[in-house]
């Protein structure tokens, strides 16, 4: 057999697959292509990858023979047994130092496992979240890579090139440590519903309380998105609600309002509770979606349960859509302030070391939620990489004093229409909680003494010979009796 050609190899060639080949033979990397069904690899080669320096294997054993050492091979399989299947094939062909990448929609946990079951054979292993789609996949998508960190600077120029890129940077940077390029994908993903409900929230407004229509909406999107929202979802709803049907109705309004969802913001939601971060906005937005879906319900709740007459708007219309501007632009800042604040924590608990100003980065360009917003975090983490959270920079915390006024206005008189905006709303909640000295939790930590011996600490400057300094403390609220102790009840 002649010398290997072969820069990187790629198993799975449905779309995506497909699609991120001829990107990386675009950017001069020659790529061998191997689909199990391998009629799909001859179809590839005679259709799509005509003409260029794709290779094709029809056998594991032959892309892997055909790949220049360190071996580099990205698998674009389904999610889950798949993957863990392929790399068990893989693994009698590959020597020490050859690289698995795993460029799938895998769960974290299972990134970390993986990273480190091959780093005890010798070999190395990637995660790497790639975003943007077939259309990103094709043209430069978000790339999110973490594991081995041995492995970077192989797959570096390969991994860069294909990626987006914005103002000359790539949209890929390397993101830390084991399951990290997952993880941080997952984030991403969540990030992404918490937007679009945002979203969907201005909209509902704007029709059901200012009691506008989809192209006048249309038009306040598209003045948005030259403005802080500078951003493809802000763009793609101007032209989506511009979009007729053949009857000159807008199309969105004859689709059923039922959300779907393949799991990624709800993996997002059950990471930030497992590591006890405040993520509300995303949480709010997969629980939206959840509504969403029990549609016969809310339809029949609809005809019993009565909200508020619902007068027409009285007040300045242009000074209420600058406010909700305000209020959109609010909201997401503290969205992403969460999302970093939960990379942080899970960062310290499972000792990465996760570059913030690189994920931002990274996720400028190339994938669903790139926008202008994401630059200023990244000069946020580039002035301080040890940012406390976004609120605590400048530049943000500037911000959301100028929207907070509007951000106001707009949940008030949203709750006086009856419009649900649990995303905006929790947004605010969390700002107010956020920025509070004192909250009420004092009450919580005496009621949970009170019915299950919880204990609580006491304020500075407050301690007495009943209420010692440092000390678990326990009091006799009833002054009856009963030896309740922490054990019989938990809260
Ligand atoms: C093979 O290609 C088909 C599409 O042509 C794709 O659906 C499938 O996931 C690929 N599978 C593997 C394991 O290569
Ligand atoms: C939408 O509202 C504007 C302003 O009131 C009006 O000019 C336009 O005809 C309306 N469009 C539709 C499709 O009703
Ligand atoms: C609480 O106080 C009452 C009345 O002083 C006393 O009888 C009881 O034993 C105390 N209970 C505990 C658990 O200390």
């Amino acid at each position: 057999m002649s010398a290997p050609v072969g820069d990187i190899g790629l198993i799975g060639l449905a779309v995506m697959g497909q699609n991120l080949i001829l990107n990386m033979n675009d950017k001069g990397f020659t790529v061998v292509a191997y689909n199990r069904t391998t009629s799909k690899v001859d179809d590839f080669l005679a259709n799509e990858a005509k003409g260029t320096k794709v290779q094709g294997a029809h056998s594991i054993q032959e892309l892997c023979a055909k790949l220049k050492r360190p071996r580099k091979i990205i698998l674009l399989v389904k999610a889950g047994p798949a993957v863990d299947s392929f790399i068990q094939q893989l693994e009698p062909y590959l020597e020490a130092g050859d690289i698995v990448i795993d460029g799938g929609n895998s769960h974290y946990p299972d990134s970390i496992r993986r990273t480190k079951e091959l780093e005890a054979k010798g070999l190395l292993f990637v995660g790497s979240g790639v975003s943007g789609g077939e259309e990103g996949a094709r043209h430069g998508p978000s790339l999110m890579p973490g594991g081995s960190n041995a492995a970077w600077p192989a797959i570096k120029e390969i991994f860069q090139k294909t990626a987006a890129q914005v103002n000359g940077e790539p949209c890929c940077d390397w993101v830390g440590e084991t399951g990290s390029g997952h993880y941080v994908k997952m984030v991403h993903n969540g990030i992404e519903y918490g937007d679009m409900q945002l979203i969907a929230e201005a909209y509902d407004i704007l029709k059901r309380g200012l009691g506008i229509n989809e192209s006048e909406i249309a038009d306040i999107f598209t003045t948005w998105n030259k403005g802080v929202l500078d951003s493809f979802l802000i763009e793609i709803t101007a032209n989506i609600l511009k979009f007729n049907d053949d009857d000159g109705v807008p199309l969105v309004t004859k689709i059923l309002d039922k959300a779907g969802q393949k799991g990624t913001g709800k993996w997002t939601a059950i990471a930030a509770l497992d590591a006890g971060t405040a993520v509300t906005l995303i949480g709010e937005a997969v629980f939206a979606r959840c509504l969403s879906a029990i549609k016969d319900e809310r339809v029949r709740a609809s005809k019993v349960i009565n909200g508020p007459q619902r007068d027409a708007f009285r007040g300045d219309k242009q000074q209420f859509i600058d406010d909700l501007e305000q209020a959109l632009y609010a909201s997401k800042i503290i969205s992403y302030t969460q999302g970093f604040m939960l990379m942080r924590e899970t960062a310290k608990e499972l000792n990465w070391n996760l570059n913030y100003a690189g994920i931002a980065r990274m996720w400028r360009g190339g994938c669903i939620i790139k926008s202008v917003f994401l630059g200023d975090i990244t000069s946020a983490y580039e002035k301080n990489k040890d940012l406390e959270s976004l609120l605590f920079d400048d530049f943000f915390n500037k911000a959301v004093h100028k929207a907070q006024p509007g951000w106001r206005r707009v949940i008030a008189q949203a709750c006086l229409w009856g419009i649900p905006t649990p995303a905006f709303s929790t947004a605010l909640a969390f700002f107010d909680g956020y920025r509070s000295e004192v909250v009420p939790a004092n009450l919580l930590q005496a009621q949970r003494d009170y019915f299950g011996a919880h204990t609580f600490r006491v304020v500075p400057g407050k301690e007495n010979s009943r209420l010692p300094k440092g000390a678990d403390i326990h009091i006799n609220w009833t002054g009856r009796g009963g030896n309740v102790s922490a054990s019989s009840y938990s809260a």
